[in-house]
Formats: C-alpha cells, sequence, structure tokens
C-alpha cells in the first residue's frame, strides 16, 4: 500500500465526464431553481423547528435567537462554498465529490462515511418526531396508541432508569414481556421509514410532486403560526416573557448566560440541516451550475427567516421556563395554559407530520445518490450504483437506505441521534470549505454562479482582533476559564483550546498565503460549532470514522477506480 495512493485525486474533467453530461447519466433532469429551493425548505425545515427547538429554548431562552444567526451565518458561509463546487462539479455525490477532487480519496471516503450521519442517521430523529406528533395528532382525533408502540427502546429503558416520569416511563411500565424482554418499538416512526423508502424508490418525479406540495403546505401554517402568535403577543402584552429573570433576578434576554445557548448548538444546528441536500440532486437538475447555487442560497435565507420568526413568537408566547421537556413546542404554545386555541393546535400537529415528512423524503433521496457516485469511483460495490430500468432512481442503494435508517429506529433514541447527526455534519461542512480553500481561482464564466474571491490578508487577522476585543470587555473571565485545565475541566475546555490554535494558524495562513475569506469564514465558524460538541460526542464519532477507516482499507482502497 503506498501513502501517495490514499491521497490520490480524482480530476474534475473526470467526474464531469461520468456524471451529470456523460455515459453514466440515466437519472431524469426534470428539476428547476423552483423545485431545487423546495427541496432546500423540503429538507431544512422540519424536526429541528418542529420539536428539538423546545429544549433549545429552554437551555438558551429568547437568546437563543443568536445561536440561529450564528449558525446561519456558519451555513452561508459552508452554502456558498457547496456552491462553488457545485457550479464546477454539476453532479450528485455532494461534499464527497468534491472532498474527492481536492483532498483525495481518503478524505474523499471519510467525507462520504460522515454525510451517512447526516443523511441517514438525521432521519432517525426526524422520524421519531414524525411518531411524536403523528400519536398526538391520533390523540387529538380521539385515537390512544399504546406508549410502548410509540417509544424507542432505550428511550423507555432511559426513563425507567432515571425514574423520569411521562410516556416514555408509561411505555417501559406497560409493555409486555417475552422472555424477560420488553416489547417497545416506535411502529410510526418505522412506517413512515417504509413509505418513505418506497416513494423514493418509484423515482423522483413523483417524489418532487410530493415534496412541492407539503412545501407549500408548511410554509402556510409555519406563516399562520408567526402571525397568530405574533399578534396574540401584542394583543396580551406578553413582551416581559422576551426578558425572563436570571438566576438573579436581572430581566434578560439570554437569562442562562451565553454558554445556556451553547447548550443548544447540536438542536439548532440541526435546524438549518438539509441546505446541502439540495447538490446531491445535481444530475436531475436542468440546468445545474445555475440552479444548484440559487437553490440552496434561497431555501438557506428563507428557513432563517422562518426560524428567527418562530423563535421570537415561541419565546414571546410563553416563559422559557415553561419548554423544559416539550417535544411539540410549537402546538404547546396553542395549548389550553398558553393562547388556548385548539384549532390551531390541531393545524400545528397535522404541519409537523406534513413537514417531517417531506425532510425524510428528501434526505432519502439524498443518501442512495451519494452511494451512487461512491460505487461509480469503486469505492464501494458496484450494486450500488444500478438504476432500476423503469423508475430511473438507484433502487438498490434506496433499499439499503431504507434498513440503515430502519434498523437502528428498533436500538437508540432522539438525543443520540441528533448529536451524531450534528457532529458528522459539521464535519462534512469543515472539509467542504477547506476544500474551497485548497483548490485553484479560476476566472468568472457567464451565467455560472462564481464566489467572490476577498483577500483574507489583513481582513481575517481584523476580525480576530476586533472578537478578541469584545470578547475581553464583554466576557472578562473567558481566557482565563478556557485556559483551566485543574480536575475534569481538560476535557471540557479542550474542544475551545483546539479552536484557538486552528485561529492562530489560519491567522498566518492567511497573511501568507492570502487565502479567500469567504471559505475561511466558512471553516473557522463551523468549527467553532464544533467547539458545543461534548467529549463523548466526539468520542461516538471516532468509533464511526474508525469503523468507516476499516471497510475503506479492505474494499474501497482495493477497488478504487483511481488503481
Ligand atoms: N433540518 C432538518 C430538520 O430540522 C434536518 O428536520
Amino acid at each position: 500500500m503506498s501513502i501517495s495512493n490514499l491521497f490520490r485525486k480524482k480530476p474534475i474533467s473526470k467526474i464531469l465526464q461520468q456524471g451529470g453530461d456523460g455515459e453514466h447519466s440515466g437519472l431524469n433532469k426534470v428539476l428547476t431553481v423552483k423545485d431545487l429551493t423546495f427541496f432546500g425548505i423540503a429538507a431544512i425545515l422540519g424536526a429541528g423547528s418542529f420539536s428539538s427547538l423546545g429544549s433549545a429554548v429552554f437551555n438558551g431562552g429568547p437568546g437563543v435567537v443568536f445561536l440561529f444567526i450564528i449558525v446561519a451565518i456558519a451555513c452561508a458561509f459552508t452554502a456558498f462554498c457547496y456552491s462553488e463546487f457545485a457550479s464546477r462539479i454539476p453532479v450528485a455525490g455532494s461534499a464527497y465529490t468534491y472532498a474527492y477532487s481536492s483532498f483525495g480519496e481518503l478524505f474523499a471516503w471519510i467525507i462520504g462515511w460522515a454525510l451517512i450521519m447526516e443523511y441517514s442517521i438525521g432521519n432517525i430523529y426526524v422520524a421519531y418526531s414524525w411518531s411524536d406528533y403523528f400519536t398526538s395528532l391520533l390523540q387529538q382525533c380521539g385515537v390512544d396508541f399504546p406508549a410502548y408502540l410509540s417509544t424507542s427502546y432505550m428511550e423507555a429503558s432511559k426513563a425507567f432508569h432515571g425514574n423520569v416520569q411521562g410516556e416514555a416511563l408509561t411505555a417501559w411500565t406497560t409493555a409486555s414481556e417475552i422472555g424477560g424482554l420488553k416489547i417497545i418499538l416506535d411502529l410510526p416512526a418505522l412506517l413512515i421509514n417504509l413509505i418513505i423508502t418506497y416513494l423514493v424508490y418509484r423515482g423522483v418525479k413523483e417524489s418532487k410532486n410530493f415534496s412541492n406540495l407539503m412545501v407549500w403546505i408548511k410554509m402556510f401554517v409555519v406563516g399562520l403560526i408567526i402571525i397568530v402568535g405574533g399578534i396574540l403577543i401584542f394583543k396580551n402584552d406578553l413582551f416581559a416573557n422576551w426578558t425572563p429573570d436570571n438566576s438573579v433576578g436581572i430581566p434578560s434576554f439570554m437569562p442562562n448566560g451565553f454558554s445556556g445557548v451553547m447548550m443548544a448548538v447540536s438542536g439548532v444546528f440541526f435546524a438549518y440541516i438539509g441546505f446541502d441536500a439540495v447538490s446531491v440532486m445535481a444530475e436531475e437538475s436542468k440546468n445545474p451550475q445555475r440552479d444548484l447555487p440559487r437553490g440552496m442560497i434561497y431555501s438557506l435565507v428563507i428557513c432563517t427567516i422562518v426560524y428567527i420568526l418562530l423563535t421570537l413568537v415561541l419565546t414571546g408566547a410563553a416563559n422559557y421556563k415553561a419548554f423544559e421537556g416539550i417535544g411539540d413546542p410549537l402546538a404547546f404554545i396553542f395549548e389550553k395554559e398558553n393562547f388556548d386555541l385548539p384549532w390551531m393546535h390541531f393545524l400545528v400537529a397535522i404541519c409537523a407530520v406534513v413537514a417531517m415528512t417531506s425532510v425524510m423524503l428528501v434526505f432519502q433521496m439524498g443518501q442512495p445518490r451519494i452511494w451512487m457516485t461512491m460505487s461509480r469511483d469503486g469505492l464501494m460495490p458496484k450494486r450500488f450504483s444500478k438504476i432500476h430500468a423503469k423508475f430511473k432512481t438507484p433502487s438498490y442503494s434506496t433499499l439499503v437506505t431504507g434498513l440503515v435508517v430502519g434498523v437502528p429506529i428498533i436500538f437508540t433514541d432522539k438525543t443520540f441521534v441528533l448529536d451524531f447527526t450534528s457532529i458528522g455534519t459539521l464535519f462534512a461542512f469543515v472539509l467542504v470549505c477547506g476544500g474551497v480553500l485548497l483548490i485553484p481561482r479560476r476566472e468568472k464564466e457567464a451565467g455560472k454562479f462564481h464566489l467572490p474571491y476577498v483577500n483574507a490578508k489583513f481582513v481575517f487577522p481584523a476580525l480576530v482582533a476586533v472578537s478578541i476585543f469584545f470578547i475581553v470587555t464583554f466576557l472578562p473571565g473567558f481566557f482565563s476559564e478556557t485556559f483551566d485545565f485543574s480536575g475534569d475541566k481538560i476535557a471540557k475546555n479542550l474542544p475551545m483550546v483546539v479552536f484557538l490554535v486552528l485561529i492562530s494558524v489560519m491567522m498566518v495562513l492567511s497573511f501568507t498565503k492570502n487565502l479567500s475569506l469567504i471559505p475561511l469564514l466558512g471553516l473557522v465558524s463551523c468549527c467553532y460549532l464544533l467547539t458545543g460538541m461534548t467529549v463523548s460526542n466526539w468520542m461516538w464519532f471516532g468509533v464511526w470514522l474508525t469503523i468507516g477507516l476499516i471497510f475503506y482499507f479492505i474494499y474501497g482502497y482495493k477497488n478504487s477506480k483511481l488503481n
């Protein structure tokens, strides 16, 4: 085995030849910029806003709005980088393909492997949230779904051993046993996965129409939540909820400080995942070089505005502390103890089910297309790139995706998959931004997206200096706390220390190498968000990567087409 082979790069010309315009194109080219924007919204607006927003608000209070803005900025920089790549390499495969041309094969494999966390593991979280809203919808229609058939085993077991009251504990205490094993599983989550897999298998055209319809519905209801909620906040004079008392009784927009806000990083970041899914639709897009970047950026902007407004409505409707353990926060604000609007409560529950169905659909379409590309490169077995003769979809990969999402639904729970997804996706984003920093600049071409070049030489160090000034002024204990390595603080502070070292290195590189500012800021902001991940998140991620590397050395390295 030669080390240089690990970093062999796939030439862009070869990628293009094999992709959309070349020999392997068997997919229907039907998607327009409107469809791609809709795909983006379909992928972005889902469980993050309908489900994990509750705990985000509980941790950070109204100030979580700042985190939405920070994450949006990080995602916007990353979207520009994705757009630059998508415009140069308009083929399916997303960040994986981009890494193959800039970092080489080993990194491409790693990124492809990390993307499984975004596309497949992320869908497990969405499926669980879908099930929560679906069963609550049934309940509002008078149908009681047994708790032991709508809760994951792991969640019920944690509730029992931690003595946490609620639905999960009911699942544990009411479940029947076979041979000492409690029969607890999330049936609706499994069912929705089955339905989505079938739809994706049948083809992109049907799925596209279905997805567009669902986006219209969810945008309408989200708009209604913002308008009705906003009017009620003003009518009932609830402004005080935006500045609740902090621990020492002082009214504050961030009652738990900035660290409370940062605790919500996984959930808030999860809410943004999806804009990049647009890039995997390259080969089904009519004019990918022009439309992919537009689709990504339009959908990101629309969703950012929606999130900011939703967070303000939520935190205006009730005191942030009321959101403890609330898994359906947008429906919750219309319950009896809050605005007391049963028709809105019902509408929100329906909308949530619709929104999350469309999120699942987009991700479940994305994963097989990534595998299809990896298989074309010889890094995955050939059958992963098999296109169905009638439906024109990567049928085998679609079925495997259904299994990869479905089987862990039986074994995992929401918290675990949320952290796992966020860390893997952020990691992929970092590599995409790093990739744009590495590829040579090119001339602008008419009709194609072109990432503007701004020299970071002086701007980046100046931005760092301004940030240090603000930190020293407004967070005086920040540096002494970060470099406090006493007791168990090493593990807690290590990610931030590594981040500060990275900033120093990037300052030197931006000065000496005239780096491009936008990808640099994308890389740095995504790395900053990674500092919000716990050591145990990193540990699980490490295990996942190790398994991936074993696969690569056993199969991909030997069968690579670049051999
Ligand atoms: N952003 C997607 C969601 O919130 C993953 O469901």
